[in-house]
C-alpha cells in the first residue's frame, strides 16, 4: 500500500508538525513573477502558481551569477592546466546534477516549502533541521553573500578605474561591496514589490552575458583555427594538459570552486509547495536547468581559453573583464564589467531576499529570538508598521516608485535582512574571496551530503512512500560518494576551516535543547530524533 507524504510526517509527529508551515505570510498578495519572494510562506502555499518555466527561470537565475565570471581562476590555478580545468566543470557539474535529481525525489516525496530543513527534519529528526537553519543564518547565506558582493565590488572597481590598473588597495573593493550590500538591503527593506521588481529587471542580463562571452569565444575560436587574430596561442604551444595537478587536494579545492559556480540547483526546492504540479515538473525543471547550465559554463570556459592567456585568467577573479577588453578594448572592459556587477547586483538582491526569509521562518519557528520573525522595523507588533510613516508626498512617491500602496513600505522581515546584512558585512571585512569560497563549500555539502544520505535512508525506512519520481539508485550514491571525498579533502587540506566549520554546527546543539525544547516545553516531537534518543542516553549514564 502507498503512504503518503502527510501520513508519513505525521507517523513522525504525531501531535503537530511545526516545520515548514508555522510560518505566516509576508505582507500582502506577493507577485510569484519569480518566485523568489516566496519561500516559506506557510499561506502561500494555498496559491499553487509556479509553472514549469518559473521554476526554470528561479533555478537558472540564481545558479548564473557570479561564479561563471569568478571562480575560472580558481579552479584552473588548483587544476593546473586548461584541460584539467575543463573536466573540473564538468565534475562540478554532474554533481550538481546528481544533487539536484536527489533534491528532485525528496521535493515530490516530501513536497513541502523549506528544502532541506523539512527534509532533514522528517527523516532524521527536528534537531537536522534545525542545525541546517542555523548554519544557513549564521555561515550559508551571509557567507554566499558575501562572496557575491566581493564579486561585484571588484567588478565595479574595476570598472571605474579601468581593467588594466593594477594593485587596487584590497579594501577599497571591500568598501564597494559593503556600499552595495547597504544599497540591496535597503532596497530590500523598503519593499517586496521593489525588491522582485530588480530581480525580474537583472535576471535577463545574466544570460546576456554568458551568452555574449559563449558566442565570441565560439567566433573567436573559429576564426584563430586560420588566423592568428586576438586569440591566444597557449593552448597550441603547451597542449591542454601541461602542468595538470597532481595532488588530490588541490583538485577538490578546484571543484569546490567550480561548485560554487553550480551552487543554487537546490533553489525550486524551498518552494515546491507552491508548484502547481510538482510530481511532474520539479525534476523536468532540474533536467532542463542542469544540462543548459553544464553546456554553457563549458563553452564560456572554452572562451576565456580561447581568447586569454592562462597566467592572465589565473591572475584575478574578473576573467570577464580582461576577456572584454581584450576583444574589445576599454569599452568591451566596461561593458562586461557593468554588465557582471549588475548579475552579481541581481543575484545579491536575490540572495538578500531569500535569506530575509529564511532568517525570518527561523523566528517564527521559535528557533532564533521572535524579533527576528517580525514584519517591520523593530520589535512592535505586525501592524506597527503602518505608524512609521506618514502618509505624506514623499510616501505616495516613493510607494508609486516601487509599485507598491503606501502600506507596503517597509511591510517586509527587516530585522531578518539586517541580521543578515550584518553577518554578510562581518564576512566581506574578515574574509578573503578564495577562502570565503571553501567554507562554503565545506559547510554547504556537509548539509548536502547529509540530506542526499536521507535520501538513502527513506527508500529503505520507507519503501512505499509515493514518489512521483524516482532518480536512479545510482545518482544519490554518486553525490553522497563524491561530497564525502571532497569534505574528507578539505579535512586534510584545511584542518582549520573544516574545525571552525564544526564548531558553528556543534554551537547549534545547545542552541536546540534551549530553543525548540524550550519551546516544545516537554519536547514531543523530538523523542523520535537521533539527537533526542542520544541526549536521553546521555542523561541516563
Ligand atoms: N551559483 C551562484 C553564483 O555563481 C551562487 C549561488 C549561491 N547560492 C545561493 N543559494 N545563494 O554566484
Amino acid at each position: 500500500s502507498m503512504t503518503s507524504a502527510f501520513d508519513f510526517a505525521s507517523n513522525l509527529y504525531p501531535l503537530t508538525s511545526t516545520v515548514g508551515n508555522g510560518y505566516a505570510p509576508i505582507g500582502a498578495p506577493i507577485a510569484l513573477s519569480n518566485g523568489i519572494n516566496s519561500l516559506g510562506g506557510g499561506n502561500l502555499e494555498k496559491h499553487k502558481r509556479l509553472t514549469y518555466l518559473n521554476g526554470l527561470s528561479l533555478v537558472v537565475g540564481l545558479i548564473i551569477g557570479s561564479g561563471i565570471f569568478s571562480s575560472p581562476s580558481q579552479v584552473n590555478i588548483n587544476a593546473g592546466s586548461p584541460g584539467a580545468s575543463l573536466i573540473v566543470w564538468v565534475i562540478a557539474g554532474i554533481l550538481a546534477w546528481t544533487g539536484g535529481s536527489s533534491y528532485a525525489e525528496l521535493g515530490g516525496a516530501i513536497p513541502l516549502n523549506g528544502g532541506a530543513q523539512v527534509y532533514l527534519s522528517k527523516i532524521f529528526g527536528e534537531i537536522y533541521g534545525f542545525l541546517f537553519t542555523w548554519c544557513a543564518v549564521v555561515v550559508l547565506k551571509p557567507g554566499s553573500t558575501a562572496i557575491i558582493s566581493i564579486i561585484m565590488g571588484e567588478y565595479l572597481v574595476q570598472a571605474t578605474i579601468g581593467a588594466e590598473a593594477e594593485n587596487v588597495d584590497i579594501w577599497i573593493n571591500k568598501g564597494v561591496a559593503l556600499v552595495g550590500l547597504f544599497a540591496v538591503t535597503l532596497l530590500n527593506c523598503i519593499s517586496t514589490k521593489l525588491g522582485t521588481k530588480m530581480g525580474d529587471m537583472f535576471m535577463f542580463l545574466k544570460f546576456v552575458a554568458l551568452l555574449g562571452i559563449t558566442v565570441i569565444g565560439i567566433v573567436v575560436a573559429l576564426t584563430s583555427f586560420s588566423t592568428t587574430g586576438t586569440a591566444n596561442q597557449d593552448w597550441k604551444t603547451h597542449g591542454w594538459f601541461e602542468g595538470t595537478s597532481t595532488s588530490v587536494s588541490s583538485w577538490a579545492v578546484a571543484v569546490y570552486a567550480g561548485l560554487w559556480a553550480f551552487d543554487g540547483w537546490d533553489n525550486t526546492n524551498y518552494v515546491v509547495g507552491e508548484f502547481r504540479n510538482p510530481s511532474r515538473d520539479l525534476h523536468r525543471v532540474i533536467h532542463t536547468a542542469m544540462p543548459l547550465v553544464i553546456i554553457s559554463y563549458i563553452f564560456a570556459n572554452i572562451a576565456y581559453f580561447f581568447v586569454l592567456p592562462i597566467a592572465a585568467i589565473n591572475s584575478s577573479n574578473t576573467v570577464a573583464v580582461m576577456f572584454g577588453s581584450k576583444v574589445f578594448g576599454p569599452v568591451g572592459s566596461l561593458l562586461f564589467a557593468l554588465i557582471v556587477s549588475a548579475s552579481c547586483f541581481g543575484a545579491l538582491n536575490a540572495t538578500t531576499f531569500t535569506s530575509g526569509r529564511l532568517v525570518y521562518a527561523a523566528g517564527k519557528e521559535g528557533y532564533m529570538p521572535a524579533l527576528f520573525g517580525k514584519i517591520g522595523i523593530g520589535a512592535g507588533s505586525e501592524n506597527s508598521h503602518t505608524t512609521l510613516h506618514t502618509r505624506n508626498w514623499a510616501s505616495k512617491r516613493l510607494a508609486k516608485f516601487c509599485g507598491d500602496d503606501e502600506t507596503g513600505l517597509f511591510f517586509t522581515p527587516v530585522n531578518a535582512m539586517v541580521l543578515n546584512a550584518f553577518l554578510t558585512a562581518c564576512y566581506i571585512v574578515v574574509g578573503e574571496f578564495g577562502t570565503l569560497l571553501t567554507f562554503y563549500g565545506v559547510a554547504g555539502y556537509t548539509f548536502y551530503f547529509l540530506t542526499v544520505l536521507g535520501l538513502l535512508v527513506l527508500r529503505v525506512k520507507e519503501p512505499d512512500l509515493e514518489r512521483p519520481y524516482r532518480t536512479w539508485w545510482s545518482t544519490p550514491i554518486i553525490f553522497c560518494c563524491v561530497a564525502l571525498f571532497l569534505l574528507s579533502r578539505s579535512v586534510l587540506a584545511e584542518p582549520g576551516q573544516t574545525l571552525i566549520v564544526l564548531a558553528f554546527i556543534a554551537a547549534g546543539v545547545p542552541l536546540y535543547f534551549w530553543r525548540v525544547r524550550g519551546r516544545n516545553n516537554v519536547g514531543r516531537e523530538s523523542r523520535n530524533s537521533v539527537g533526542w534518543k542520544f541526549w536521553k542516553r546521555f542523561q541516563s549514564r
